[in-house]
């Protein structure tokens, strides 16, 4: 049983069939690892009176979810009297008592590291503290994130608790997305967004305040701004000591939510260290007594253990990524159903990037009464946003953490155990108001055995992206850079390596004319060749509209129940080259009914994932546009064409079929196995092309597609001359 220790494990009413259904899961998981359920919730269900008893379950059950509130623009009067009503909320705010002594010492010091417990108030109070003191008289304040969600949903609270419209004095700017305005005098944004600013206002000059926020994640762009911000506000400060009235100073704001601050401080000239105190109740720690086998599992009868057994207050499962979290959702709601009536309902609320806004800020809405949310995140609710009323945590102790590989030179997200510091951080949401009880679904023995803290991305990553970035803004030699922590020399030249394979670099290292466009591309480096070969090929419509489908874990949903049909219903779209055309077939049927949601239910599309699809590539559409080329180009029927366009960014991600039916990569010779959800799983072609490569019990490939061994070399000449010459 789950076994947590001092808890009294009264199973939950539905433990057995609990039981069947992980059979029946891991079934599934072990058929088609790693798994991919996406069944989106928005999808209506069949209105017939034929229903199985399941499907007038989940029929009701779909009817009971909270209506989507209607989109309508609040009016002038309403968004004041809200912000009047937030300012109660503002002033009893941990760092509220701080706000006089935080503004003095921004305005004294020119870099100040601010510490504070999550949820103090140090992401959505300092950037209004900093404005009401006057510090965005010379230009903008801005906040960088992480998380583009985070990014979002702070930028729309701080709007209303300044009480204007989002777009005006808040906005916020992502990838794809930006509500910003000239006049915005707080701009939150995430730290990629940052860095491209940094191609066209090389000295920022439009920001009087940087606050770097989120800086213990110490993410690879976080880490790279750091070193910007640093040179920036240095050469302002010479600029200005050498006369120039026109240059105002940069201030540098660093927030961090964990205690590890004197290594930033001394990074930024032994800046001051602030410590904010956060309020913290006592939370009880409960690890499991076995190891879990399947932790999705483990957190699915944790929950109802908790919400059988404990006092009120929501839950918090931290989970690894969208579809984790889709498929536990999926699950509780379905085991909700058999909860017996005197038990409240259990209301799942997960939260992901690819979510409309009404939906995400429902997470902060407060459960009806008598019922219990259940909120599904990954790392997002660690440090970035704050959820009220959270009482009980339940860990799950793994995170997908960027990992790089520079001996096989392949990219991969990865599913990690957390480092201790994570594992604290998790426990801590649910003390926030009360005491609480954090559920960790792994041994004392394991959270023993876990890192203290996680190593810097820029450690462990793929760091073309970077180099390309740190290059454009005329930095020539990424291995002097001023890095806090040093990525390591073989993983730079690696790097370098590829990227003048990718034909942005010259003989002398330095930016070509192709590697300044695929810098200023809002795609990683590879994407970015593609977009810029399909040029020259004639297919930039449909290249754009591949890498949209693949901006998705996928577009297919596929029911556990029904996972036939649903493979049944995608041979209509399956073209014989593999996944790329196949997910372009799919795009034009999609099209030519207009997106018809039962024509998505009857063929197992996606819908939600659909519309997303939809949106990028409406804005790779306008970002070609404004790069002046024509995102209408199109090589109509000859599509063999668009395969040899995605090579020129994926030569690298190429393999060759054996004499003994396997497939080995080209670089690095590592034998990789087709991903059953590909149309070319158990197909033997010559030589395939494919877009990730996944680790699970084996080296899975994912989204790929055949080729022809003669394509290879003229894809990439500098790449294959080299070894095949
Ligand atoms: O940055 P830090 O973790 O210190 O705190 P914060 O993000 O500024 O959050 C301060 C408070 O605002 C928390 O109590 C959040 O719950 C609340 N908040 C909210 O109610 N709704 C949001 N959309 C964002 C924050
Ligand atoms: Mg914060």
């Amino acid at each position: 049983s789950q076994g947590h220790d001092t808890q009294s494990t009264a199973a939950p009413a539905e433990q057995k069939s609990s039981k069947a259904t992980k059979t029946k899961a891991q079934k599934e998981s072990e058929s088609s690892e790693p798994t991919s359920t996406a069944e989106s919730q928005e999808e209506p269900t069949p209105s017939t009176t034929t229903l199985t008893k399941k499907q007038k379950r989940q029929q009701q059950h779909q009817y009971d979810r909270p209506k989507k509130i209607a989109n309508k623009e609040p009016t002038t009067e309403a968004i004041i009297a809200k912000a009047k009503d937030l300012k109660k909320h503002r002033e009893a705010l941990p760092i509220y008592t701080a706000r006089d002594i935080i503004i003095k010492e921004v305005k004294e010091n020119a870099c100040v590291v601010i510490v504070g417990e999550t949820g103090s108030g140090k992401t959505t109070q300092i950037p209004q503290y900093l404005l009401e003191a006057g510090l965005a008289a010379h230009g903008t304040i801005s906040v960088t994130q992480p998380r583009r969600v985070a990014a979002i949903n702070l930028a729309k609270r701080v709007a209303e608790e300044v009480g204007t419209p989002i777009g005006q004095k808040v906005g916020y700017s992502i990838r794809f997305d930006d509500t910003s305005s000239k006049d915005s005098l707080i701009k939150y944004m995430t730290d990629g967004i940052m860095l491209r600013e940094l191609l066209s206002d090389r000295l920022l000059l439009r920001y009087s305040v940087i606050i770097l926020d989120e800086a213990h994640e110490r993410t690879l762009r976080t880490d790279i701004l750091f070193g910007m911000v640093k040179s920036i506000q240095k050469k302002r400060a010479d600029m200005i000591q050498a006369g120039r009235r026109d240059i105002q100073p940069l201030k540098i704001v660093i927030m961090s939510a964990t205690l590890d601050a004197e290594k930033f401080s001394e990074y930024f000239y032994n800046a001051k260290i602030m410590y904010i105190s956060g309020r913290m109740f006592p939370v009880k720690i409960l690890n499991t007594v076995e190891p879990q086998s399947d932790y999705v599992d483990s957190a699915l009868v944790t929950a109802f253990q908790i919400h059988q057994d404990e006092a009120p207050g929501d839950i918090l499962i931290f989970l690894t990524g969208q579809e984790e979290i889709e498929s536990l959702e999926k699950l509780i709601e379905e085991y909700a159903v058999d909860l017996p009536p005197t038990v409240g309902k259990l209301i799942p609320c997960p939260i992901f990037a690819a979510q409309d806004s009404a939906t995400q800020q429902k997470i902060f809405e407060p459960a009806p009464h008598g019922t219990r949310k259940v909120i599904l995140a990954t790392n997002i609710a660690e440090t970035s946003i704050t959820i009220p009323n959270i009482r009980y945590v339940v860990d799950t102790g793994c995170h997908k953490s960027r990992g790089y590989n520079a001996k096989i030179g392949i990219e991969s997200l990865l599913v990690e155990p957390i480092s201790k510091s994570s594992a604290r951080q998790r426990m801590g949401r649910a003390g926030r108001e009360a005491p609480g009880l954090c559920f960790r679904l792994y041994t004392e023995d394991s959270f023993d055995q876990l890192d203290e803290d996680s190593i810097p991305e820029i450690k462990r990553c793929n760091l073309e992206s970077a180099i390309l970035s740190l290059k454009a803004t005329g930095i020539e030699d990424p291995t002097k850079f001023d890095f806090m922590d040093r990525p390591s020399k073989s993983g730079l030249l690696k790097s370098l390596e590829h990227l003048y394979a990718l034909e942005a670099l010259d003989d002398t290292g330095a930016l070509t004319e192709i590697g300044k466009k695929m810098a200023a591309f809002p795609v990683d480096p590879p994407y970015a060749k593609v977009l810029l070969q399909s040029e020259k090929m004639e297919c930039t419509k449909e290249a754009i509209e591949i890498i949209s489908l693949l901006s998705v874990d996928t577009i297919f949903s596929a029911p556990s129940s029904k996972r036939e049909e649903a493979n049944e219903a995608r041979q209509k779209f399956m073209s014989l080259d593999g996944d790329h055309l196949t997910l372009l077939n799919t795009l034009r049927a999609y099209e030519s009914v207009k997106g018809d949601r039962d024509w998505c239910r009857e063929n197992f599309i996606n819908s939600r994932h659909m519309r997303h699809v939809m949106d990028v590539r409406k804005q790779l559409i306008e970002f070609c546009e404004r790069a002046g080329m024509d995102p209408r180009k199109s090589c109509g029927h000859d599509l063999e064409i668009v395969l040899k366009c995605f090579l020129a960014g994926f030569f690298q991600n190429t393999a060759l079929l054996q004499p003994d039916s396997t497939y080995k990569s080209i670089l690095g010779g590592l034998t990789v196995s087709i991903h059953p959800s590909s149309t070319l799983f158990g197909k033997k072609r010559e030589a395939i092309m494919y877009n990730e490569l996944v680790f699970t019990t084996k080296h899975y490939i994912r989204g790929v597609s055949a080729l022809e061994s003669a394509w290879l070399s003229q894809a990439a000449p500098k790449y294959f001359g080299n070894r095949h010459a």
